[in-house]
């Protein structure tokens, strides 16, 4: 953060704004490589994070490839540059023309529900189709982006996969991948393995696999006293899974908030600040148009007073300027907070923009990248 000139930005382009540090992105990027040398290892940048087109550049100069989950996302991708190869798609609940574009695109389709394939019929003659499977275990994390456990929409339950099986023969297509997403977020590695120990064991039923997608869930530090995930830990247990099962697959993986969350930031202004019957209130020109993790998962961002660093310490209820309860923090110690001055919000590179609105008709903040000294209008 120190690195970037926020007050050179903010009196630039004003805020609200997003700015987002590139270096950053390619810096993870970088040490997902790393911890998974060992691995045959593709990483698909899940977009749905943040879908911005300067950050899919970033992406694909890195050599990475996109995890997609709507057909625009996919037309996205391949406006940047990349080739359907380099595409994984994974929708939810799509409906079955979208996956037979996608499908007629040439694109990795993960199904995630037994019934596509009926529907899909004859579409589905000689292509290969990977799966996403649910393998109905929890493994923690916050219940809101859990996506394994046997009340989540997502995957197909494992007790299907035999008449999957049948079904190639029936529609002519291989199964060529499994799929799996844990969740987001998930702070103990332990759990990550277990999901996919859990994961391996179905490996065994399809006779074609070319790879294996773990999905993601790989977690960030959003206060400066988090882990991020123990990368190294998690690649040395799916390496020892491929060999336990004489498995020789790549591995494809689809991080979204451990590419950008930590690359972004959005810089707001204090409208008023205002005393509450027992609080004091912090209004910035923003609220969960712009940045809804808080309100939603009940998620914890750190917020800074740029203009008054030294500031004694004062407590805050930290709200937008929504006709809602937009409270981006509770009784939140900060530096003396001043009508007009910059506050902060951190981490908000993943699903912040990607996530906005323009409720009440409040503009989307402009977004600005902040990449080898230089600013660009996104
Ligand atoms: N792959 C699949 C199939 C996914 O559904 C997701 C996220 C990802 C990869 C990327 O996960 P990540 O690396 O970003 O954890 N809006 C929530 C997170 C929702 C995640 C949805 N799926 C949040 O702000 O925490």
């Amino acid at each position: 953060m120190k690195n970037i000139p926020f007050k050179q930005i903010v009196d630039k382009f004003g805020t609200p704004l997003y700015v987002y540090h590139g270096e950053h992105i390619e810096k993870q990027y970088a040490k997902l490589k790393e911890a998974f040398k060992e691995i045959d290892l593709r990483i698909h940048y899940a977009m749905k994070a943040n879908e911005n087109i300067e950050i899919l550049k970033i992406i694909k100069n890195l050599g990475g490839g996109i995890d997609a989950v709507s057909t625009n996302e996919v037309d996205r991708a391949f406006g940047v540059g990349f080739k359907p190869e380099d595409i994984v798609f994974t929708p939810s609940c799509a409906s079955v023309s979208e996956i037979i574009y996608a499908l007629d695109k040439k694109v990795n389709v993960h199904i995630g529900a037994i019934e596509y394939f009926p529907l899909l019929g004859n579409k589905l003659k000689g292509k290969k189709i990977g799966l996403r499977i649910n393998p109905g275990v929890s493994i923690g994390g916050n219940q809101k982006i859990a996506t394994s456990h046997s009340d989540s929409k997502f995957g197909i339950p494992v007790i299907f996969l035999e008449k999957i099986k049948k079904y190639q023969k029936e529609y002519g297509f291989v199964v060529n991948s499994l799929h799996v997403h844990a969740g987001s977020n998930i702070s103990n590695v332990e759990d990550l393995k277990n999901s996919i120990d859990n994961f391996f064991k179905y490996t065994t039923i399809f006779d074609n696999l070319e790879y294996l997608d773990v999905g993601s869930g790989l977690k960030i530090k959003y206060k400066e006293d988090d882990k991020e995930i123990d990368l190294e830990s998690y690649a040395a247990h799916i390496k020892s899974k491929l060999k336990e099962y004489k498995l020789n697959l790549k591995i494809k993986i689809e991080p979204g908030k451990f590419l950008v969350g930590n690359s972004g930031y959005l810089v707001t202004t204090v409208n008023i600040i205002k005393q509450g019957y027992k609080k004091t209130f912090a209004g910035l020109n923003s609220g969960f148009n712009h940045l809804i993790r808080p309100m939603y998962y009940e998620a914890y961002h750190e917020i800074v007073n740029i203009s008054n660093p030294g500031g004694k310490l004062k407590k805050y209820d930290i709200v937008g300027q929504l006709c809602e309860e937009d409270t981006f923090a509770y009784n939140r110690k900060i530096n003396e907070l001043r009508i007009g001055d910059i506050v902060i919000i951190k981490s908000a590179g993943a699903y912040a923009a990607s996530m906005s609105m323009d409720y009440n008709l409040r503009a989307k903040p402009k977004e600005i990248l902040f990449k080898n000294g230089k600013l660009y209008l996104m």
